[in-house]
């Protein structure tokens, strides 16, 4: 009945969970919600008057499909300034969100044969994405024990002749994990005269906790500019999830393809929202640091109360704002099977919220933001190891 694409895309395992989770709430019931993929911050007051003084100025219109020039001008100065690399209006757009800048880039570069690597526990949507190309997603796994690093010899040994295009997050979601400049350099390295693409995935971009080096469009663009896509997101830097705002840096006959494909579906993104991502890129960044100061505050107090229970296995994230624990010492194929299981169990009998690692696709891990109040961070972890303490061995094989 429906189209054969269709079947082609999996909708998230997780979704059971964080829709009882949204009932219960709705019912009154205090459940604690390590949900969100989204800051719990609002948005700058400086951003939300440019959108307001774009309303009173009228600026209510269809704009450029591609984004307002200076819109465009604004995400190249971003990052010439952040990262020292040189882009044209003419290379850049605007979309709705990363999600589309990175759907675009897919749709343009990815179809039928060809082979597109990606990295899992990872963001699914960058595989659903590469499903709907109607291309092969090639999965490499990191794992915790590595610090979920990426390394370029995992990736390389992956590439076929059939390798069209390598897609690459980080900060990664859930894992919180950055990919070094050395391995980015021998990936780039390696596959920059073999005509394949590399799509790099920064919506985390801003959200590193430590000072280190994470100059990996720099890197890229040293390398291999003709076939790098960079797409960004204002979404969790500048707490602006809802305005849907993303951009794409990459060749202009990319960018020109994309803005075709655009064109015939969505248009421009919202103009009031341009002006205030024009007023977020432009503006002054302390609201990001000051954001990125109070995640970090959490991300430690966070770890160092789960770390009371040494069942679960920590690694502290670089970035991004989710930490992703180890909970595969609670499982056993008679009591707790899989972490849907133990989110659900989690749900039912201590009321909290978290997204199991099958949403990753990463059984036997979880994902808890910590993008939420430190009262609630407390609240969520205190409930967490008190129903860990009540999953002794024996229990959690009864269950
Ligand atoms: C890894 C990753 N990339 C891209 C996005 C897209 O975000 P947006 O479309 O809001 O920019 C998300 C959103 O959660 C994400 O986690």
């Amino acid at each position: 009945m429906l189209a054969d694409r269709t079947n082609r895309i999996a909708t998230s395992p997780t979704m059971k969970v964080a829709a009882e989770a949204l009932r219960l709430k709705a019912q009154g019931v205090d459940v604690v919600d390590f949900g969100a993929g989204e800051p719990d911050f609002p948005t700058p007051q400086h951003i939300g008057d440019a959108a307001k003084a774009a309303i009173d100025a009228h600026f209510t219109k269809y704009t450029t499909n591609s984004g307002t020039e200076e819109l465009k001008r604004a995400v190249c100065d971003r990052y010439r300034t952040d990262y020292g690399v040189e882009y044209k209006t003419s290379e850049v757009i605007i979309s709705a969100g990363g999600k589309q800048a990175l759907f675009n880039a897919a749709m343009c570069l990815f179809g039928p044969g060809d082979e597109v690597i990606t990295h899992m526990p990872g963001w699914p949507t960058l595989v659903e994405q590469i499903k709907l190309a109607e291309a092969t997603p090639v999965i490499v796994r990191t794992h915790a024990e590595d610090g979920f690093r990426l390394r370029a010899d995992t990736i390389i040994a992956a590439i076929t002749p059939r390798t069209r295009g390598i897609v690459l997050n980080s900060p990664g979601n859930p894992t919180g994990a950055l990919m070094d400049e050395t391995e980015m350099a021998a990936l780039a390295d390696a596959v920059a005269s073999r005509g394949i693409w590399i799509v790099l995935d920064l919506c985390y971009e801003k959200l590193i906790y430590d000072q280190v080096a994470h100059n990996l469009p720099r890197v890229l663009v040293e390398r291999m500019r003709d076939r790098t896509v960079l797409c960004g997101s204002a979404s969790k830097a500048y707490a602006m999830t809802g305005w849907r705002c993303g951009f794409a840096l990459a060749p202009a006959a990319l960018i020109s393809a994309c803005n075709a494909l655009q064109s015939h579906s969505t248009s421009n993104v919202c103009s009031i929202t341009q002006k205030a991502v024009t007023a977020a890129l432009n503006g002054p960044q302390e609201c990001v640091t000051e954001m990125l100061d109070e995640y970090r505050v959490r991300r430690d107090q966070l770890c160092e109360w789960l770390a009371a229970e040494p069942r679960f296995k920590l690694v502290k994230p670089a970035g991004a704002f989710y930490l992703f624990p180890d909970a595969s010492e609670f499982l056993s194929p008679d009591g707790i099977r899989t972490t849907a299981d133990l989110a659900q169990a989690l749900l039912d009998e201590a009321r909290v919220a978290i997204t199991p690692g099958e949403a990753f696709d990463s059984p036997g891990s979880f994902r808890l933001s910590y993008a939420t109040s430190m009262q609630q961070l407390q609240e969520g972890a205190e409930r967490i190891l008190r129903f860990a303490e009540s999953l002794q061995p024996s229990r959690a094989a009864a269950l």
